[in-house]
């Protein structure tokens, strides 16, 4: 049982280690607790102080922050893995040794009211209704795994039926597709998959696809229990129109509403009650800076369903605090969400500055690739936050996923490129875009994040280039 805490000071090591120092900023105190030993998180965190930002940060500073990243390697894939500055890791390793110097006391006094700390600054940033409705986890395919596991229950229960459906895009996740498969599928719930038309044109259209969806998903007296909808897709990537897609699934009487928004917090505004999900999960190691690895999940309703799919000591108190605790294991990542918004509140505009950055350079880069290699984006640069997909040259011959792994590692091993490569089979003969010398069949999904230059593009455009030149074909390519 965790015991109440006096309220705790922020876990400060040596100077050298101190975060302090680092980023000119000081680590927000922790929460006291309103709730005792019966391990509730329900106490109303404090919102973390920020220390006042003197000057914005600088160009300079920012190379210091992400200096630890491999030196020319071009990364423009922050989408997969994302990205962590030395503040925040600086952070990290605080709480981190704050644990080892005396594991007792962290337990019983800083883990509960830190990870407080973490959910109430994500309530507030996401504009969610009480800090209970937030909670922390590893990842989106944690969080995907509660959902869905709540909705098997549902069927092994008898609550729904064989007929009752749950409809997502075809380009959903794996990890999500897989969770349908391992929890959904073998009680008998039907799957309707919808298919997005890449590249996509207009929202619109997205959005008539996914009615289509949603009525098959009602075919032979089914209802449609569960939507999943991404916020922004992976591969190939875009902004779907969530709130539009939300305001449907409500018109045909869809009972929960599951946004995958792996990729959204950091790269589009999140505002829960605006967009009126059941479910809404976002990872902050992609866009928002954080170490591997850690995600929020808010859960619009209190349920007595909802679980951690790792059951602990804390099972049934809810999931904010079964997420708290999952067994011994680094909650580092989890406690350091108010040194990155020091981190972020340093920039110009904070998060939504970073945004505006990010989205202007990745569509200024986007437009440059396609101009260069006579190609097309896959989506109106409106319709993309931080990511964009652009047309490889028809010459290459993407023509299959493998085709498309051994360009990807093709720029990583010669090039230091490190950027994920689509094949998008030809569909419709009308629409699937062209070059002057054939189909688009490949795409490379760009990331742009502050840390990006215009030269990390410039290597990947010459790259391509090079290769077409050459009259090189993706099949040619030697296999890393
Ligand atoms: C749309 C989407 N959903 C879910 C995930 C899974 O995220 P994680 O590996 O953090 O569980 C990803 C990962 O890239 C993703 O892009």
């Amino acid at each position: 049982m965790l015991s109440p805490t006096a309220n705790h000071q922020p876990p400060t090591t040596n100077g050298s280690l101190s975060p302090q120092t680092i980023t000119m900023t000081t680590l927000p105190e922790t929460p006291t607790m309103e709730n005792d030993n019966t391990t509730h998180l329900n106490g109303t965190g404090k919102k973390p102080k920020l220390a006042h930002v003197t000057h914005t940060i600088s160009e300079a500073e920012i190379r210091e922050e992400f200096s630890h990243h491999h030196r020319g390697v071009a990364r423009i894939n922050n989408g997969s893995f994302g990205s962590c500055p030395h503040s925040v890791l600086a952070a990290q390793s605080t709480w981190q040794l704050r644990f080892l110097q005396q594991p007792d006391d962290f337990y019983f006094n800083a883990l509960r009211p830190g990870i407080l700390a973490s959910r109430a600054a994500i309530q507030d940033l996401i504009n969610a209704g009480h800090v209970d409705d937030v909670s922390l986890v590893d990842n989106a395919t944690t969080a995907a795994a509660v959902v869905l596991q709540q909705i098997g229950r549902r069927f092994v229960r008898g609550y729904f039926h064989r007929n009752d459906a749950v409809v997502m895009f075809h380009c959903a996740y794996q990890a999500v597709k897989k969770s349908i498969e391992a929890y959904v599928s073998p009680i008998g719930g039907t799957i309707v998959e919808v298919e997005l038309p890449f590249p996509v044109r207009s929202e619109e259209e997205i959005i008539t696809e996914f009615k289509k969806g949603l009525e098959k998903g009602k075919l032979n007296g089914g209802r449609v229990r569960l939507a999943i909808i991404d916020h922004i897709t992976s591969m190939p990537s875009f902004v779907l129109p969530v709130r539009e897609l939300i305001r449907v699934c409500r018109e045909h009487g869809v009972e929960q509403v599951f946004v995958d928004g792996a990729h959204a917090i950091g790269s589009v505004p999140v505002d829960v009650k605006e967009i009126g999900a059941d479910f809404y999960v976002s990872n902050l190691y992609k866009w928002f800076f954080s170490p591997p690895s850690v995600a929020f999940l808010y859960c619009k309703e209190k349920s007595n369903d909802v679980h951690h799919p790792v059951v602990s000591q804390e099972y049934g108190k809810g999931l904010p605090v079964e997420s708290a605790w999952v067994g011994m294991r680094d909650y580092s990542p989890q406690l350091v969400v108010p040194s990155i918004l020091e981190f972020v509140n340093r920039f110009e505009g904070g998060i939504e500055g970073i945004m505006k950055r990010n989205h202007d350079g990745v569509v200024k880069m986007g437009t440059m690739l396609a101009e260069s290699w006579g190609t097309v984006l896959g989506s109106p640069p409106d319709m993309c936050a931080s990511m964009i997909m652009v047309g490889l040259p028809s010459r290459l011959r993407v023509m299959s996923v493998d085709d498309a792994l051994r360009l990807r590692s093709y720029l990583r091993v010669y090039h230091a490129v490190e950027v994920p490569v689509y094949y998008q089979a030809l569909r419709n003969g009308d629409r699937d875009p062209r070059d002057k010398d054939g189909f688009i069949t490949g795409y490379v999904r760009i990331s742009h994040q502050v840390y990006n230059t215009a030269d990390d593009y410039e290597r990947l455009k010459t790259a391509i280039n090079q290769l077409v030149e050459d009259g090189k074909v993706c099949s040619g390519l030697p296999k890393e």
